[in-house]
């Protein structure tokens, strides 16, 4: 910032909303404005701290690792979702509203219970490495896999689980039981590793319908949203390919 310009003062209009509050006096959902000045280098969890310090201890935001690794600090930015601690103030216009993240349960104004569902559609889909022997002999030689494919495994290992591509997407607002970019994303990566036994029958029986590849509408919120910029685009489209030759 430089010393002709001084700091700006910026408003947080944040959802406040105790759902777990059933009493008679129990508040409406309602946005509450809130004054911050910026600082340099201040991110949406710094700010948020802030508040929470200093003017509204009340306020209740989720985040640990504040490096964009957790996932847990998704939230709505002006109707977009992104991680709090991975957007500068500075980005920002002089009035921003937050909101939580929607279609995960919500625990209290800007904290969602993302596990709860990501827990879900992870039993759902299996997604775990499938043909591991159940008593591993640590004397045996790893299994072997090539650059490429270690590479392309961990370009989607790099999902954080931050749902924000679940709150971003049509299909998803309209049922519940779509297992999301991030679903599709899982399977991705397990069938991109050589030691699954899956084949694609087996991930056609748990993706090969509406709450899987074929109820997603391609319009790739999903992709754009994305904080980790996971190639969506290329394996849902790979995925729904797959799927439609044994459908
Ligand atoms: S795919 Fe991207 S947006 Fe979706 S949960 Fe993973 S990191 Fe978040
Ligand atoms: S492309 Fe599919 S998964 Fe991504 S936001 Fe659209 S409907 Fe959802
Ligand atoms: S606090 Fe962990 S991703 Fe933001």
């Amino acid at each position: 910032m430089s010393a002709e310009q001084p700091p700006r003062r910026v408003t947080l209009n944040i959802l406040r909303y105790n759902p777990a509050d059933d009493s008679e006096s129990a508040a409406a959902p309602r946005l509450q404005a809130y004054e911050i000045e910026e600082a340099d280098g201040m991110t949406l969890f710094i700010a948020l701290n802030e508040l929470r310090e200093h003017q509204d201890p009340t306020l209740q935001f989720d985040f640990v690792c504040r490096a964009g690794i957790c996932g847990s600090c998704a939230m709505m930015v002006n109707g977009r979702p992104r991680l709090a601690c991975r957007t500068l103030v500075k980005e920002l216009p002089i009035e921003t509203t937050l909101t939580p993240l929607p279609f995960f349960e919500l625990i209290g104004d800007l904290s969602v219970n993302t596990g709860k569902w990501l827990r879900g559609m992870s039993e759902r889909l299996e997604t775990w490495l499938h043909g591991v022997e159940e008593n591993i002999d640590l004397r045996k030689i790893e299994a072997r896999m090539t650059p490429e494919e270690a590479e392309a495994i961990y370009e989607m290992d790099r999902c954080v689980e931050c749902g924000c591509c679940v709150a971003a997407c049509g299909t998803a607002q309209m049922r519940p039981d779509f297992v999301g970019a991030v679903g599709l994303g899982k399977i991705a990566r397990f069938r991109l590793d050589p030691r699954d036994t899956r084949n694609d029958d087996d991930y056609y029986e748990v993706i090969g319908d509406d709450t899987g590849v074929f109820g997603c509408m391609s319009l790739l919120a999903c992709h754009d949203v994305c904080p980790k910029s996971l190639p969506l685009k290329t394996q849902i489209a790979f995925l729904r390919k797959k799927m439609a030759l044994i459908g």
